[in-house]
Formats: structure tokens, sequence, C-alpha cells
């Protein structure tokens, strides 16, 4: 690492002029967004995305989502967007919300992962906004971790891991929403979630009036099957402990108790209210039970606080999946890779 920037109360110009160098330079950037930190560089440089791809140690069939800082940039880098996919972007951009379309030929082939479309999001963060605008290069951005591991929500959780392998690294604080953008691909004239986030299934049907949501999302993808979203064939958001799931249903506490007793060197993520009832356990609260936006927000850090505790297994208390708690579900039902208690 060349610079560390601390911009968590504003944005300082001499050091803006640095990081768009590296970027011009085809250098690496953590940098903050909304929902969690990304790894950047410039979309349109193939050397630059190569980069990225090595930093992380990702799949090459795996394709990034490329950051934008305006709409007239979107249409500098995609060839159609029809009705709809115009719709969605005036509704959910800037926003936790990356849409894919067919890419034009100047965004890297290497950032497509060779293929013919893009994901496109325009992020609300303003260091990255502030960053796109004034280097006027799209930045292509991954989650901030290395491939496989829980995303970066905060510099604290992802420096020793990431410190090494870029050149800047921006920190913007915590991240306000925790958990990543929702990506949706118009199939057909309808909007089809790949990857469930932020932005839920009902607002998509509030928008357009439409929506499906990919079947693969819970189910365990064979590495060389061809699915829509790359990314849900991967193990991902994964301590090196193990865990297990537990899913919300009248036994939660019961079924957590139970498998205490076989692993009685265990920590629980759960919720606040059940802090009191586990008080001999090593415990991480993640928020109130009906507060899933506080869960959403804390959910990577507690993941990534599991190692640290040397225990044989992490019980993981589960939330309903409806609106934001489908997001979450989707991360931890991966993070366990299936060990669902229901
Ligand atoms: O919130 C976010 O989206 C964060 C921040 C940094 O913007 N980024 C992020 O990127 O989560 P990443 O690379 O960790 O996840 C991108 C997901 C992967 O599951 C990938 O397979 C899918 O989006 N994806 C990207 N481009 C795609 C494409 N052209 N077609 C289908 N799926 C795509
Ligand atoms: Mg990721």
């Amino acid at each position: 690492m060349e610079y560390m920037f601390n911009w968590k109360n504003d944005i300082n110009k001499n050091e803006l002029d640095k990081v768009i160098n590296v970027i011009k330079n085809d250098g690496l950037v953590i940098i903050p967004t909304e929902t969690v930190y990304g790894i950047a560089a410039n979309a349109l440089s193939d050397e630059a995305c190569t980069k990225i791809f090595i930093a992380k140690g990702r799949a090459q069939d795996n394709p990034l989502i490329v950051h934008v800082s305006d709409k007239n940039m979107i249409k500098r880098l995609v060839k159609n967007i029809n009705e709809i996919e115009e719709k969605l972007i005036d509704t959910f951009m800037p926003g936790p919300f990356t849409l894919i379309l067919e890419k034009k030929d100047c965004i890297s082939d290497v950032a497509s992962a060779m293929g013919d479309t893009i994901g496109i999001r325009m992020p609300s963060n303003k260091i990255i906004r502030e960053v796109i605008k004034e280097s006027n290069i799209p930045l292509a951005a991954p989650s901030a971790n290395i491939s496989g591991r829980p995303s970066g929500t905060c510099i604290d959780d992802i420096i020793e891991e990431l410190k090494d392998r870029v050149d800047v690294i921006i920190d913007g604080g915590k991240c306000n929403i925790g958990i990543e953008s929702t990506v949706v691909k118009v199939i057909n004239n309808v909007p089809t979630i790949l990857r469930p986030g932020y932005i839920t299934e009902e607002d998509i049907k509030k928008a357009v009036g439409k929506v499906e949501i990919s079947k693969n999302l819970f189910k365990k993808v064979n590495k060389n099957e061809k699915v829509e979203s790359p990314g849900m064939k991967y193990r991902h958001y994964a301590p090196k402990t193990k865990c297990i799931l537990v899913e919300k249903n009248i036994n939660q506490i019961e079924n957590i108790k139970k498998i205490l007793k076989e692993y009685p060197n265990a920590c629980i993520i759960g919720f606040k209210e059940d802090e009191n009832t586990f008080r001999n356990n090593k415990y991480i609260n993640i928020g109130k039970k009906e507060d899933l936006r506080e869960i959403a927000k804390n959910i990577f850090t507690a993941l990534r606080k599991v190692d640290k505790l040397k225990v044989d297994v992490a019980i993981i208390e589960g939330v309903e999946k409806e609106g934001l708690g489908l997001s979450i579900m989707n991360r931890l039902v991966r993070a366990c890779e299936n060990n669902i208690i229901s």
C-alpha cells in the first residue's frame, strides 16, 4: 500500500488528485460505497481489471460490477436500454442496485469475464461518486475481501487481509447499508433478481409492476453449471470456523441449546433480545430481532469476528426470508455452506 487516506469527515482535494493518479496508472484503490467497500480500478483497462482478479484470488469467469457517477456515463458504456431498464435506472439509481446490460466494446473484456453483458451500478456514497466524477473514469469494483471471505464493511475488518494487495486505502467509516447491492437482469421483459440485496423484491414490483427471483438463490450450484450470475456458484461470506444456521421458528432457542450440548465451545451470532439467555456463552449481538436494517449492517462484521474467538463452531440465529430478510438469509446460508437446522 502506497497511501492510506481518512475521508470520514470530508474529501481532501490533494489526496483526491493522488487517488485519481493511481487509477489513471491502472492501480487498485479500496474505496467505500454505501453497501460494502470495493476494490476499484479503471473499468476500461484490461491491465487494471486483471489486477483486481489477482488481488482477490477471484475466479476468472465471475464478472465485475462497473460503477458510474451519472446517467450519461451509463450511455457511454452500454448499448441498448429498453423502457423497463430505463425505469429501473430512474427509480433505483443512485443507490444499492446493479443492472445487467449489454456492454459496449470500451469496457474491458476482463471486467465482463469475456461476456457480452456488464453490471452497472451508480452508488450514492459521495466518496466513490466524487472519485468517478473527477477522474471521469468508470470504476470496476467487486466487494473488498479475498474471494470466499465475508465482504468488508469497515477498514478495520479488511486492512490486514488486503493492505499488501492494493495501492491506496480510503477510510470512509462504516458502510451505511452493510450488505451488497441487488443485482437485476431484465429477462424477457421481466426484472429478475440474480442476487438479492438491499433493494427488495417488493421495491422492484412497486416500481415496474413485475419481478422474478432467480431459482438458484438458495441452492448449491455445481462449479461447472452455467448460471445467470456466476458469483452464486462459489463458497462465499464464510469464516474459516464451521458455521451452523438455525432458522427462525418457535424452536429456534431450543435448537441452539441442543447444538451447544454437542459443541460446548461455540459462539452465537444472535439477536440482542437473546443475549441474556446465552450469557454463559461467547455472544455476538447483531441487533434487535425486528430491525433487519441493523442486522444487515452488522452481519459481515459479525462473521469476521468468529475466527478470532477460537471456537469450534459459530451458531447463527436466522431471520425470516422476507424483504431484506431474504438477502440476509442468502448470505447466511452460503456462509454456513448449507449447514442449516430448521
Ligand atoms: O454492493 C455491491 O454490489 C458491491 C459494491 C462494491 O458495489 N459490489 C459487489 O461486487 O458486491 P461483487 O463482485 O462482489 O459481486 C458481484 C455479483 C457477483 O455475484 C457476480 O457474479 C454478479 O454480481 N455479476 C456481475 N456482473 C454480472 C453479469 N454481467 N451478469 C450476471 N451477474 C453478474
Ligand atoms: Mg463479493
